[in-house]
């Protein structure tokens, strides 16, 4: 009879997390995967789930989340678009404050958790960069790095490539576990 019991809660708990995982990991192409509800539990940072973000700010580079970067430097790139790093990003009006929102929103100080909290207390009162890579957190996280593993090798080209070496960057996760750098293999510290 107990046993009865516990196949009945355990069908309960298993469909429940399986209905709210799917409910919960829409990602832009509108795949549902159990998995990647999963992945968003554990540490690292809130992938982006916005499409019109991914299509307009992820066709050159990497669709950086949000939480890389602090309000401040979200601000000054999206007004400055027409000249992105050297490059034209300009987009319709609506669009350019439907990111800018996005962005600001979930921005490093305004999203409360732990990588962006990092960035944060690592900045302290420092000017704000408008780059991820220049960050301090940043700099000092990637400080053993050398540059024929980044700079010098044609598979990478700059640290701006977030993905060519963390396999799961799109999930928004950056732990060193999940490094594995093009031509060089996984990091071993
Ligand atoms: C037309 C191509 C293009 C589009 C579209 C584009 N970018 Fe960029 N972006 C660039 C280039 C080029 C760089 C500099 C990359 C480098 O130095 O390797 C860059 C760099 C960046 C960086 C700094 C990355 C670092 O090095 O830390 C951020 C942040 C960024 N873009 C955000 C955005 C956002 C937000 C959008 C959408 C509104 C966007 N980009 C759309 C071309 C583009
Ligand atoms: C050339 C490969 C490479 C590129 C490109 C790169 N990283 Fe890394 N990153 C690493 C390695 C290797 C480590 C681990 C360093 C260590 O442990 O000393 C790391 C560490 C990190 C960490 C700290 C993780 C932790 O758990 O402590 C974060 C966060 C991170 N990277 C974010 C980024 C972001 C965001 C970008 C793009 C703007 C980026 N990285 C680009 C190789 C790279």
């Amino acid at each position: 009879m107990k046993r009865t019991y516990l196949a009945i809660l355990l069908l309960v708990i298993v469909s429940l997390l399986t209905t709210t995982g799917i409910a919960l990991s829409d990602d832009d192409d509108g795949k549902h995967s159990l998995l990647a509800w999963f992945e968003r539990t554990t540490p690292g940072i809130d992938p982006v789930e916005t499409r019109l973000y991914t299509q307009e700010c992820g066709s050159c580079h990497f669709p950086y989340q949000p939480g890389l970067l602090p309000a401040g430097s979200w601000e000054t790139i999206m007004d400055s678009l027409d000249n992105h790093f050297g490059e034209n990003a300009e987009l319709a009006e609506t669009d350019t404050n439907a990111i800018r929102n996005f962005l600001l929103n979930n921005a490093a100080g305004r999203a409360n958790y732990g990588l962006p909290n990092k960035i944060m207390a690592a900045q302290g009162d420092r000017p704000l960069p408008l780059r991820i890579t220049e960050l301090r957190y940043f700099v000092y996280e990637h400080s053993e790095l050398d540059k024929k593993m980044v700079q010098d090798n044609p598979q990478v080209k700059s640290f701006s490539h977030c993905d060519r070496c963390h396999q799961s960057a799109k999930q928004g996760l950056y732990d060193e576990h999940t490094v594995k750098i093009p031509g060089f293999g996984r990091w071993d510290d």
